[in-house]
């Protein structure tokens, strides 16, 4: 049985007050008994992360990682500064990164491949934009994503990673993908591993992400191939999160 994540991206929001606020909270308020919680906070929070969680066995991360261990990269964070404070989780190839920051498949797959290595569980997001969806390219696009990552790691491999499907039209919109049109995606990723290895397909843990809340949450997560949130806007506030994280 696939336990239920719910996932936390804060992005870049909050400060030092309302972000520790909001890991009391998670602490306290959230019932772990049935759910599996990790937040991806700003770099420089992740070591009052370190502390609030200590002991509560919720899983925290970085954002992003450089595919460098060390070096004159100015502004990057390498994965052991991550693991340094505590990392156990990282997010890789997120939508804004691919499109913002110019990440491509093959820089995910690589990025994916060295949190493997250094131990660290890479969170994949793949997704389709409104466009890709609408000319009706959705499992295309999502199809060359994931092997991208499976060309650098190889399928047994991706039992160290959870996947993400987030499609960009969803995100920070206010536009949930419906339950039935996200289990259509999840099914077709899952299918789409168990080609290759029917194990891992099927204890690989595919998170939803956008515009995901309270209200929407149950029915997504009780989807068959969905396995859980990545939450973004409604991880800010606290009522939501834990709302989001109960109705599992
Ligand atoms: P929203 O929940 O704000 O749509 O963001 C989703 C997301 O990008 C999580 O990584």
């Amino acid at each position: 049985m696939r336990r239920i994540l719910v996932a936390a991206n804060w992005k870049m929001n909050g400060d030092l007050e309302s972000l520790t606020a909001l890991a009391q909270g998670f602490k306290q308020q959230i019932d772990r008994s049935k759910v599996d919680v990790a937040v991806f906070a700003p770099f420089v929070y992740l070591p009052m992360l370190q502390q609030q969680f200590a002991g509560s066995g919720i899983a925290f991360g970085g954002q992003n990682a450089h595919t460098q261990p060390k070096g004159a990269f100015t502004g990057e964070i390498s994965l052991s500064m991550l693991k340094e404070f505590g990392s156990t989780h990282v997010l890789v190839g997120h939508s804004e990164r691919r499109t913002l920051f110019a990440e491509d498949d093959a820089l995910v797959a690589e990025k994916t491949a060295l949190a493997i290595e250094a131990g660290v569980v890479p969170v994949v997001c793949i997704g389709e934009t409104l466009e890709e969806r609408e000319s009706g390219v959705t499992e295309q696009v999502v199809a060359k994503q994931i092997q991208a990552v499976i060309d650098r790691i190889g399928a047994s491999a991706l039992a160290k990673t959870v996947i993400a499907y987030e499609p960009v039209w969803a995100i920070g919109t206010g536009k949930t993908a419906s339950a039935d049109q996200a289990q259509a995606v999840h099914a077709f990723i899952r299918s789409m591993v168990a080609k290759l290895d029917a194990d891992v397909a099927s204890a690989l843990t595919i998170l939803y992400g956008g515009s995901v809340k309270a209200a929407s949450a149950a029915e997504l997560f009780g989807q068959p191939d969905i396995d859980g949130g990545l939450v973004g806007g409604a991880s800010l506030d606290l009522q939501e999160f834990v709302g989001i994280c109960s109705a599992v």
